[in-house]
């Protein structure tokens, strides 16, 4: 089967970069960080990312461009019969991440609209607090826009590969990245601001306990599109002249990167309006709007941020949607648009009860978790933990000298390819395993 290809290697590194880079990095991030006691966190989410993180990333682009298919067909292909189990559990955890993804997606869009009427223009910490909440558990208003962040998801996936997914990449990830220096410097000359950057850069490693390093391992599989067959399916589509070990690094060096802007970005300027720093999934709404509210031309500032983090949300969102219409094209043989929309409206259907979680249906609750939290809890904290230790398993010990051609060909043994084998091999399943068993 002839399948399409990215246009360039850059088109490839922003491609997956932009899956990578998104609210994951922006939304997710600052407040996981916040809450878990900022700079040892950081600390150990590099770490993980520059290990256990790399090792995965690069095996799953191997693995897509070797057997050159879905999440699904992969494993399959390479694996035999019991494999496909792993691509399946990837492309439904995509499916469930999708779902709220979608409704955190719907906010940013909501959020276009405050800062165009100005009602947001405020360092009012109660005033925003209040905006937020009242949004979010409204019981109307956030469907509409998750329904409008799916269409325009959808959009872009009808779009094809490399018309879509390639060109939003290219231009809006660079004017993200400039804007977000722009805020940085804003709050960090906030009075008050230094409280926060030391909060976030000074590691305390007293403070870290089995909960963090749960949370740190979740974000950084969750930052890194890995797990679930993002970079599989990707790679599916790389060209045999694409070096992959380059890429990938990229991919992480720019996720990472973002992560630690988005913290400069929030941290300093929560500290310096005496905002609470566990406010939660609802800091970078309730922070930035209070540091637009500080600059001139707040105005312009705020609707250019949430157009970006939208982008950034959609060029995620593109890939979950992606790697779940592939496997279902390619497994059951429907035509690209019937699978989109397919997968489109069950993603809909399922973002309803997430988004009602947080306001009206609050009471109802699973291990004390509603919809939202829970869909967010078993997707990070277990499902793709799990899936990582299998996918582990699966490049080190079951198709290794596949991956080993793909990553260096002719024979090749580098130094960095044998730490990367002894890391799928031994550092991520006893890691990953060790923390999940700790925290249980
Ligand atoms: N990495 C994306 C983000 O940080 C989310 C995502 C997770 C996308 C898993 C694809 C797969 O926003």
């Amino acid at each position: 089967m002839s399948r399409s290809q990215w246009g360039s290697r850059l088109g490839f590194i922003l491609a997956a970069a932009g899956s990578a880079i998104g609210l994951g990095a922006i939304w997710k991030f600052p407040y996981v960080a916040a809450t878990n006691g900022g700079g040892a966190f950081l600390f150990i989410y590099l770490l993980i990312c520059m290990t256990v993180g790399l090792a995965l990333m690069l095996g799953e682009m191997a693995l897509g461009r070797a057997a050159n298919s879905n999440a699904v067909g992969s494993f399959r292909q390479l694996g035999g019969r019991a494999w496909p189990w792993v691509g399946f559990t990837g492309v439904l955890v995509c499916f469930l991440i999708y779902s709220f993804y979608s409704v955190v997606g719907g906010w940013t869009i909501a959020y276009i609209g405050k800062s165009l009427s100005g009602s947001i223009l405020t360092s009012d910490a109660k005033v925003l607090g209040d905006t937020f909440n009242g949004f979010i558990t409204d019981p109307v208003q956030p469907l509409i826009y998750h329904g409008l962040f799916a269409g325009l998801t959808l959009a872009v996936v009808l779009g094809g590969v490399q018309k879509g997914i390639e060109n939003l990449s290219k231009f809006l990830m660079p004017a993200l990245f400039v804007l977000m220096l722009v805020l940085i410097v804003r709050g960090l000359t906030l009075p008050g601001a230094m409280d926060g950057l030391l909060y976030f850069l000074t590691p305390d490693f007293g403070k870290v306990t089995g909960t963090m390093l749960v949370d740190a391992m979740g974000l950084a599989f969750f930052s890194l599109s890995l797990g679930m067959g993002v970079m599989i399916t990707y790679g599916s589509y790389v060209g045999r002249d694409t070096p992959l070990l380059g890429s990938s690094l990229w991919v992480i060096a720019l996720t990472v990167m973002t992560c630690f802007l988005a913290g400069l970005m929030v941290l300093p300027a929560v500290f310096a309006f005496g905002f609470d720093p566990s406010a939660g999934p609802g800091l970078t709404f309730i922070t930035m709007p209070a540091v637009f509210a500080q600059m001139a031309g707040g105005q312009l500032f705020a609707v250019l941020f949430f157009c970006l983090l939208l982008v950034a949300a959609l060029t995620s969102s593109v890939s979950l949607l992606e790697v779940v219409v592939s496997a279902v094209m390619d497994e059951f043989k429907l035509p690209r648009r019937r699978a989109a929309l397919l997968v489109s409206a069950g993603v809909f259907l399922l973002g309803i009860p997430a988004s009602l979680s947080l306001g009206i249906w609050r009471e109802y609750t699973v291990f004390g978790k509603g919809v939202f939290d829970l869909l967010d809890y078993i997707t990070s904290n277990l499902l793709m933990p799990l899936g990582e230790v299998l996918l582990a398993v699966f490049v080190g010990w079951r198709v290794w000298p596949v991956v080993q051609g793909e990553l260096a060909p002719g024979g090749r043994n580098p130094l960095w390819l044998r730490a990367m084998r002894g890391f799928c091999r031994y550092l991520a399943p006893v890691l990953i395993l060790g923390i999940l068993v700790h925290n249980l």
